[in-house]
């Protein structure tokens, strides 16, 4: 496939600015939805960048979402969309394998055995490959390239070889592991090597940002002083100093704090609640149906608490979006079979002709029908076992105008090293986790305002928009210094 390559791009004089994903911002959608049949994602990213697109002549580049599909570079809401096709079979080793089946395992703390194949190695190097290429023949001279995410870690160093004169920044969405669990990785070597091609190296967490420059040390000999990370050629010459820090992302704040006061959003989020019966408390989760989420930890701690009647179903009802995700990985559908099972016992069990335990929704939803559920949330949970940064901890808490509900999250997130004032919890701790739901469900209106008011403070202050500024002036910074 390498051949066919689609060089042309929207610019024949190259653009200014590039974003690398593993995935457009676009989603198709039925022809009478949309003039051109693509509509854009919903997510903080693309609306934190897409005003830098427009001022900067920028272009995005990434796979479209189906496979064996060759389509050409085209516009949308003014933007340069690039895709970059991948056969079945690298969908296969590439995404599903190397991507999600030993990168993602691996840097969430081995939640689950991360395996590790040539084959899926292989993938991952051509289709990295292809990806510096479409980025390369996009690139106006002396250009900024933005590369996101685990999928794409060799980006930076294919892009150096093809073209040196470009600035390129890299940002790692997920956890970085540290060095004893990244060691296993029998390519260790190469993926450090090829983020050390970027100039500036972003992470969620100050912690990921010291794993990452410990395993540089460790791994490829680079040498570290604050921050800033020098790595040499065979011959011990300097080859490139880049620099690693946290950025932790946000989200689109304004638009959740809009959501939230519209009328037909609030209407929406009493006709929730009504539906439930009005219940005194509702809980709310709402994930990935992934095993990194901790969703079996949640169900347990609220199972045991029916039990014991702490909680009544009459009382309290739990809402759980389980949006599905890469359901042709077995990791994936056994966390399925696993909580499918869970909560049929758990509602089997308690369920009233009236009343559910536990409303468990295996779908996505638009952002308004999200903010709707977060405003009749009166509890929100988040007990990932591990989380690079969680998004939904942040909306939810935009959404709060009035300083109701609180917030139960998991200290593995990235999100609790901002979000101070929740009721952080180690999600292991069954035991922990019911204590604070039960506070959580019991908690004065006067310290849910405080808490909540000093989160919101927080989230306001350092949305999505803020993020990218401070990644890209950084990035202009340290490129220029060198
Ligand atoms: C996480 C990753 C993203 C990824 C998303 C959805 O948030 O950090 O890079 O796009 O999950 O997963 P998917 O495999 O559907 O792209």
């Amino acid at each position: 496939m390498e051949e066919s390559i689609n060089k042309s791009t929207l610019n024949p004089d190259g653009s200014e600015f590039i974003v690398v994903s593993n995935r457009l911002p676009v989603d198709r959608v039925p022809l009478d939805e949309s003039d051109d049949g693509w509509r854009r994602s919903p997510g903080g990213l693309v609306t934190a960048l897409a005003p830098v697109m427009a001022t900067r002549d920028g272009a995005w580049v990434g796979w479209h979402g189906a496979p064996d599909e060759e389509l050409a570079p085209f516009h949308h809401e003014g933007m340069d969309l690039l895709p970059v096709a991948l056969s079945a079979d690298e969908v296969e080793l590439f995404y599903e394998g190397f991507s999600n089946s030993t990168l993602w395992p691996l840097y969430h703390d081995v939640i689950a055995p991360p395996e590790f194949h040539r084959t899926w190695w292989d993938a991952y190097r051509t289709v990295n490959r292809r990806f510096a290429q479409a980025a390369a023949d996009a690139a106006a001279p002396n250009a900024t390239v933005w590369v996101q995410d685990y999928q794409l870690q060799l980006v930076p160093r294919f892009l150096r070889q093809l073209r040196p004169d470009l600035r390129i920044g890299f940002f790692n969405h997920i956890p970085f592991p540290p060095p004893e669990i990244f060691a296993q990785l029998p390519w260790r070597r190469e993926i450090i090597s090829g983020l050390l091609d970027a100039d500036l190296i972003g992470f969620q967490r100050a912690s990921d940002s010291a794993n990452f420059l410990r395993s540089a040390r460790r791994f490829v000999g680079a040498g570290v002083k604050a921050g800033q990370v020098q790595f040499k050629d065979q011959d011990g010459n300097v080859a490139h100093i880049s620099r690693a820090a946290p950025f932790p992302i946000s989200i689109d704040a304004s638009q959740i704090q809009e959501l939230a006061v519209r009328p037909d959003v609030i209407a929406r989020s009493r006709q929730i609640r009504e539906d439930l019966g009005n219940p005194k408390t509702i809980l709310l989760g709402v994930d990935r149906l992934d095993y990194t989420k901790g969703i079996t930890h949640r169900l347990k701690a609220y199972g045991e608490l029916l039990t014991e009647e702490s909680l009544k179903v009459e009382d309290a009802s739990l809402i759980q979006v389980a949006s599905p995700s890469r359901e042709r990985v077995e990791s994936y559908r056994l966390l399925r079979e696993e909580v499918d099972g869970m909560v049929g016992r758990i509602n089997g069990q308690f369920d009233t002709l009236l009343n559910t335990a536990v409303r468990y929704l295996h779908h996505s939803y638009p952002v308004e029908e999200m903010v709707a559920l977060y405003l009749a949330a009166d509890v929100m949970l988040v007990t990932s076992l591990r989380d690079g940064m969680n998004l939904v901890a942040k909306e939810y808490v935009a959404a709060r105008g009035d300083n109701t509900g609180a917030l139960v999250l998991s200290e593995f997130t990235g999100a609790a090293d901002q979000l101070k004032s929740a009721l952080l919890i180690n999600p292991h701790d069954i035991d922990g986790l019911k204590a604070a739901i039960m506070r959580a469900v019991n908690m004065s209106p006067a310290e849910s305002g405080r808490r909540m008011r000093a989160m919101r403070r927080q989230v306001i202050t350092h949305d999505v928009q803020r993020w990218s500024e401070e990644f890209l002036t950084t990035l202009q910074h340290e490129a220029v210094q060198q």
